[in-house]
């Protein structure tokens, strides 16, 4: 099976080349990646010539708005959606903040929704707010131990049809551990409820394959995918024109529109088509003189990225797993887990973050936002955790040097 060629993979990203970073290490890549070299020239192209307001007549703004279309049009195929069905906000959290008012409009009365203590703060406070409407709120808890979301447990949840919708991550930015979404969404559908999926701690893993997955909503953030600060939704069609509108009300009947109240910022839009021509410039290099759908080019691609990580994270997490001064969250396989790997230690985590910095490590220490999760582990918020997260452009050098980095600070 071919394998990730690292070397080009690194020089996609002018950060590998940038003199202020040499000999410094990355993992806080689950709060923000570096940015793949095409997404950075689609940004100052546009700024340099296309920065005026698009879809007008004139050659510019056509330009600009043909290149906003290209985006979606592109991330939507590689995601195997149709083109309207993505669309972009501000970031994850505003997206919710929009779908939660219109969930708020639209539940109809004695219905429940449920929520986990997986997520980041952004794909459930929103949610549990609804009960101040009156909408009985449902928590699906984690293993208090493990941290482990078990979709047996989602069924009593779900088993007297009140459900409209069951919001939960692909993965979430603490536990680490990779839910079985397919089957998850399964379930809600067949007790007749719509889900939310927090994709944000995945996709830096590899896009998904949406109509695979089966869910309503997916979502993520461009900011950790190698792209420009912006959230991006994939919102079906069949949800999409449930939920009552969120826009301008002449913008209605158009679904990428219905969910984005806020103008959109034109330059950062059409740089997401960057992202789609790193994941084809990946293709193009290591499956030469192949042609495939921008689905199947995506999931090679996706699958590429996962087995470098994998290879990478066995040996840490075995590693982590035979300290006895720390706890590691989530589980002991690569595997069934993305490379977002949180340590409870016995002292507080952002002072060893910091010290580790000296090292030349780039990692955080602190609650992420997990706020929830971390409760229901036990792990006390004055602490919260070291988190050494990566993502495929790391390099195994790098692992040793985050190992030896930690073994002098722990
Ligand atoms: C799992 C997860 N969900 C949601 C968010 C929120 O994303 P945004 O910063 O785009 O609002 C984050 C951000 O760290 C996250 O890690």
């Amino acid at each position: 099976m071919t394998s990730l060629d690292l070397d080009f993979v690194r020089s996609q990203f002018p950060a590998f080349a940038e003199p202020s970073l040499q000999g410094q290490a990355f993992f806080e890549n689950a709060g923000g990646s570096y940015t793949c070299a095409q997404v950075i020239g689609r940004l100052t192209r546009f700024y340099h010539s296309r920065k005026v307001q698009p879809y007008a007549p004139y050659e510019a703004s056509r330009l600009g708005g043909a290149e906003m279309d290209e985006a979606r049009a592109r991330l939507a195929a590689m995601m195997g959606v149709d083109t309207d069905e993505v669309s972009f906000g501000p970031s994850t959290s505003q997206n919710t903040y929009v779908l939660a008012q219109a969930f708020r409009q639209w539940l109809p009365e004695g219905s429940a929704i449920v929520v986990t203590n997986q997520d980041h703060e952004a794909n459930t406070g929103v949610w549990r707010r609804l009960s101040e409407t009156g909408t009985e709120v449902r928590e699906w808890r984690i293993d208090p131990v493990t941290g482990h979301l078990d979709p047996a447990a989602l069924a009593p949840l779900l088993a007297d049809g009140k459900v409209r919708l069951v919001a939960f991550p692909h993965c979430s930015n603490v536990v680490g551990e990779i839910n079985p979404v397919a089957e998850i969404c399964a379930m809600a559908r067949a007790a007749g409820a719509f889900t939310c999926v927090d994709g944000v701690s995945y996709a830096p893993h590899g896009f998904p394959d949406v109509p695979a997955l089966g869910s309503d909503i997916y979502l993520f953030s461009a900011y950790k995918t190698y792209g420009p600060h912006q959230g991006i939704m994939v919102i079906r069609r069949e949800i999409g024109f449930t939920l009552p509108n969120q826009a301008h009300v002449f913008n209605g009947d158009v679904l990428y529109k219905r969910f984005t109240p806020a103008g959109p910022d034109h330059a950062q839009v059409a740089a997401c088509a960057g992202m789609a021509d790193y994941v084809d410039a990946l293709y193009a290099h290591h499956f030469p003189g192949q042609t495939a759908s921008p689905l199947a080019r995506n999931t090679a691609v996706h699958d590429l990225m996962r087995a470098h990580e994998r290879q990478l994270t066995q040996p840490l997490l075995d590693w982590l797993a035979a300290r006895n001064d720390l706890r590691l969250i989530g589980p002991r396989k690569a595997e069934g887990r993305a490379p977002t790997i949180a340590l409870a230690l016995d002292r507080p985590a952002l002072p060893v973050a910091t010290a580790l910095a000296d090292h030349g490590i780039m990692a955080g220490g602190g609650n992420f936002y997990a706020v929830r999760p971390l409760a229901g582990l036990g792990v006390p918020d004055a602490d919260g955790v070291l988190r050494l997260s990566f993502v495929h452009y790391t390099a195994p050098a790098e692992i040793d040097q985050l190992i030896a980095a930690l073994e002098r600070v722990l």
